[in-house]
């Protein structure tokens, strides 16, 4: 097995979010796509093996290095959203639903609760930094459970015991409480494992309201947003916007069901949308 591709597919990880998170009251095997378990499951183990040993300090910093400059592409919204879709599924592409699908179907539920616009905004674009995969980013360095790097590594954590695996584990910088941080420093100062929420959150920074950032930016950090253990870290202003992320989880987990969205009819109403908030061409 590619450790650069230990899933089938790069939304595995997702399915598999929903099986630790199932939807309250809902018995999930009905209501979502069912699959053969346990292959799948010890792909998504390998998975995190390999995110686990890999993600350093280090390694986080020189991803930061390479990307954040946004010298990578210069894309329409729009278009950015139909590159993400050229990212298409290998093993059964008539199951799965591609990437803009989820995109519409996270924004078309959030739009249907009669959320702010802003709100509906940031479902239609909180997967865009998967673009990452199209540079040849390994999975491991683009989707799976984000938490902060250069301090301990929470047990709460998915698979945690892979850490043991991670150089960082038994360096004395990077494996106490609080590691190179302080005692709820913010998590603005906080260096998370690298993936789509951090590289699209410096895409985005400048042109979305602070509870969109923090959902571009933390949506995939399950050790807080569901376990809160990294509290220590957080001030103020972390917990009054991650009341927007845990909002928004729901809608990112639970709005997949089989039908696909009607793209076409969608289109005028998210380009005005994208129109309000964001430039004609965007930094990537
Ligand atoms: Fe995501
Ligand atoms: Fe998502």
């Amino acid at each position: 097995m590619d450790t650069n591709t230990p899933l089938e597919h790069i939304d595995d990880w997702e399915d598999d979010l929903v099986k630790r998170y199932p939807e309250p009251f809902k018995k999930q095997k009905e209501d979502y796509r069912n699959y053969n378990d346990s292959p799948r499951d010890d792909l998504v183990r390998n998975f995190y093996k390999i995110n686990h040993q890999n993600q350093t300090y280090e390694f986080v910093i020189a991803k930061q290095n390479e990307y954040f400059n946004l010298d990578k592409r210069k894309m329409s919204p729009w278009d950015a959203l139909d590159y993400l879709n050229t990212l298409v599924d290998d093993s059964d592409p008539d199951i799965e639903l591609d990437q803009l699908q989820h995109l519409l179907q996270t924004a078309e539920a959030i739009r249907q609760d009669g959320h702010p616009d802003w709100f509906i905004l940031t479902g239609l674009l909180h997967d865009l930094g998967k673009v990452l995969c199209l540079y040849g980013e390994p999975q491991w360095a683009v989707v799976g459970d984000t938490y902060p790097v250069g301090c301990k590594f929470s047990d709460k954590i998915v698979y945690s015991e892979f850490f043991a695996e991670n150089p960082d584990f038994s360096d004395q910088r990077y494996n106490t409480k609080f590691g190179v941080y302080y005692e709820n420093c913010g998590l603005e100062n906080v260096k998370m494992s690298w993936g789509h929420d951090e590289y699209l959150y410096h895409v985005l920074k400048d042109y979305l309201p602070k509870p969109a950032l923090y959902i571009i930016r933390y949506h995939s950090f399950y050790a807080q947003h569901r376990e809160e253990a990294y509290a220590h870290l957080m001030n103020e202003e972390d917990h009054k916007n991650f009341e927007w992320v845990k909002k928004f989880n729901p809608y990112d987990l639970y709005s997949k069901v089989p039908i696909p969205p009607d793209a076409k009819n969608l289109r005028p109403y998210y380009e005005n949308l994208i129109d309000k908030y964001l430039p004609k061409e965007l930094l990537f």
